[in-house]
């Protein structure tokens, strides 16, 4: 496993960026991104010279052109017409950010990363992949360990991710970090009772619930043949009460996603995003009414101490003491 932070972050799907250019906030930073020749290119989004929203504009054969006087821009952000100008243009830029599309997906870096950045945790593999993206009214630790969270399941997701009845299984889990991640690895729960379970598991050996820093959470449905489910989504506090998100659904080829199955999954993946989405909006409002109050950290709250330390770059306890659990999931 890839411990460092590899300085990349998922900010878009690379298809849902067409003929207009689109606005994102990058860690408070107003970027725009816009299709330029077979990239994608990203500026600030500011033209130099009046500060208009450069998202605000359109694009033109490559180049974003400002909606007030019609600069135009290239995709490293320089200026290249200045309309009514006869002579030479000025060298004036828009700073740019250094941009790669993989498998489709986005990526943006301020600084100037070496390498390519993670996307998903079946790198390499013959897989399907499905991206999805979301924007919830959160903070990135709530929505991470959302994700994560087995036990909100029965109650948010019941009927969908988990049965209609109350009967639970005696569960194993086993927990461990290292530098910028932690797990939690479930065992003994052979079946979920949930639509989308029986829709798409056998048994299933283990599940892995996993957060990698930055704002990476994962979760891997493992069968005894192998992989037969994973998601990936990469988050990002995109303003101070929003998270946006792009998942990355993973199945094997020839697999359950590979079928005909998978068009009933996605409306069901869908959902499962607003059953969460509800929940965190409540939680979100309400924090506003009491400031001060910090939620309890409860004894099933495996990985949120953990997330906490990982984004703030901090060493994540379970590093240090790797814990084993058994609950009644
Ligand atoms: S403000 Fe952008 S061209 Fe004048
Ligand atoms: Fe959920």
């Amino acid at each position: 496993m890839s411990p460092s932070p590899d300085g990349w972050q998922a900010v878009a799907i690379a298809a849902e960026i067409g003929k207009t250019p689109r606005r994102i906030l990058l860690a408070g930073l107003p970027v725009v991104l816009f299709r330029s020749g077979q990239t994608i290119a990203a500026l600030h989004d500011r033209c130099p010279h009046r500060h208009v929203e450069l998202s605000k504009g359109r694009v033109e054969n490559g180049e974003i052109e400002c909606s007030y006087h019609g600069w135009r821009f290239n995709a490293t952000g320089a200026c290249t017409t200045i309309p009514g100008l006869t002579g030479a243009v000025p060298s004036y830029r828009v700073p740019p950010l250094k941009t790669v599309v993989k498998e489709g997906v986005v990526f943006v870096a301020r600084g100037d990363p070496e390498g390519q950045p993670y996307l998903h945790c079946a790198e390499g593999q013959k897989i399907i992949l499905k991206l999805a993206g979301s924007s919830t009214r959160s903070t990135l630790v709530d929505t991470a360990e959302n994700i994560l969270d087995a036990t909100h399941t029965h109650f948010t997701h019941k009927g969908l991710l988990r049965g209609l009845s109350s009967e639970r299984q005696r569960v194993r889990v086993d927990v461990s970090g290292g530098p910028g991640w932690v797990e939690a690895c479930y065992t003994g729960e052979e079946r979920q009772h949930g639509l989308i379970s029986r829709l798409l598991e056998g048994t299933r050996v283990k599940t892995i619930g996993r957060f990698r820093h930055p704002g990476i959470a994962e979760l891997e449905y493992w069968g005894a043949k192998g992989l037969v489910l994973a998601t990936t989504f990469h988050l990002r506090q995109a303003a101070e009460n929003q998270v946006d998100g792009i998942g990355c659904l993973i199945g094997p080829r020839g697999g359950l996603l590979d079928h005909i199955k998978s068009f009933a999954f996605r409306p069901m993946f869908r959902i499962a995003l607003e059953q969460d989405r509800r929940v965190l909006t409540s939680a979100s409002r309400n924090a506003a009414y009491w400031p001060e109050a910090s939620p309890i950290v409860g004894p099933l709250d495996f990985l949120r101490r953990s997330i906490e330390a990982i984004v703030t770059g901090a060493m994540p306890p379970a590093a240090n003491s790797p814990e084993t659990f058994y609950i009644e999931l």
